[in-house]
């Protein structure tokens, strides 16, 4: 991929001269993460895809931000003792990826949680 795939050289009036503001910029390729779905994560709605993805390149297969995904999750989701929470996430740390049973973690037109 190159540069000038999200950035203008010759500036523009968004954030590090992105050709397209926000999520527009990976949007226009990853189509199927535009939505709308019926239950949006908000996090990918309201901060962004950069929130989790690093564009130039990570250590992680998916290009996430941080090496391990679980860890990425608890960053946010971090009150394993909260009343509404039907499992400890903590209990997930030694246990494998959220996604493997969040399998939708864009947004789900199906489940609320983002199961299926
Ligand atoms: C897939 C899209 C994409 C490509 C390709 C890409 N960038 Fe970026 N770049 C971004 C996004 C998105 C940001 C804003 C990062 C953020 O939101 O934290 C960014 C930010 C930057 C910044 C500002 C850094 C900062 O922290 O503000 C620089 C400099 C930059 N990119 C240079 C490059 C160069 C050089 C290349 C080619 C080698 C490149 N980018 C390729 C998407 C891309
Ligand atoms: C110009 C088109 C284009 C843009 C813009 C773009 N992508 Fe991609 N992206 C691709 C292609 C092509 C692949 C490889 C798909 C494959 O191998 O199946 C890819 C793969 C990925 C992957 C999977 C990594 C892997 O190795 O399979 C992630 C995550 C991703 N992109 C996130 C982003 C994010 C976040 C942005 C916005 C900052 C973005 N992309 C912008 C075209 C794009
Ligand atoms: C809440 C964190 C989060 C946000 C925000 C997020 N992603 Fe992801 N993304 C993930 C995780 C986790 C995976 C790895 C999924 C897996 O391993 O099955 C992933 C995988 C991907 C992949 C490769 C696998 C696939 O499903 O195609 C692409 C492409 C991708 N993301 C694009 C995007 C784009 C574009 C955005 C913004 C619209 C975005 N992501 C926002 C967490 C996120
Ligand atoms: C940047 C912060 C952030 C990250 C990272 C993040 N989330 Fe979320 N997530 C949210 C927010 C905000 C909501 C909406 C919470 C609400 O409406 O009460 C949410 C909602 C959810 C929900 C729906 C249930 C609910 O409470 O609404 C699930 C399931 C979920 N996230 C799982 C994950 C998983 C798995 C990951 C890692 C792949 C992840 N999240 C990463 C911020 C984040
Ligand atoms: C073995 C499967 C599985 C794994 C792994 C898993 N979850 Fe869940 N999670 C579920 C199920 C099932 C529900 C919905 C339970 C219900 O409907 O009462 C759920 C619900 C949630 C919710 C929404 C309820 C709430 O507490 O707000 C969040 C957030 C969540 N999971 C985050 C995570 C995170 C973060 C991880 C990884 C650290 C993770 N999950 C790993 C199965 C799993």
């Amino acid at each position: 991929m190159k540069c000038t795939d999200c950035h203008s050289p010759h500036g523009t009036s968004n954030r590090a001269t992105l050709r397209q503001s926000g999520w527009e910029t990976c949007v226009q390729c990853h189509v199927e993460k535009r939505g709308p779905f019926v239950f949006e994560h908000s996090a990918v709605k309201v901060e962004g895809c950069t929130i989790c993805h690093t564009p130039h390149g990570s250590v992680n297969r998916m290009l996430l931000a941080r090496r391990e995904e679980r860890f990425l999750c608890l960053q946010c989701h971090v009150d394993p003792f909260a009343v509404n929470v039907p499992h400890g996430r903590l209990g997930f740390q030694t246990r494998g990826e959220c996604v493997r049973c969040h399998a939708n973690i864009h947004g789900s037109n199906f489940d609320a949680n983002f199961l299926h």
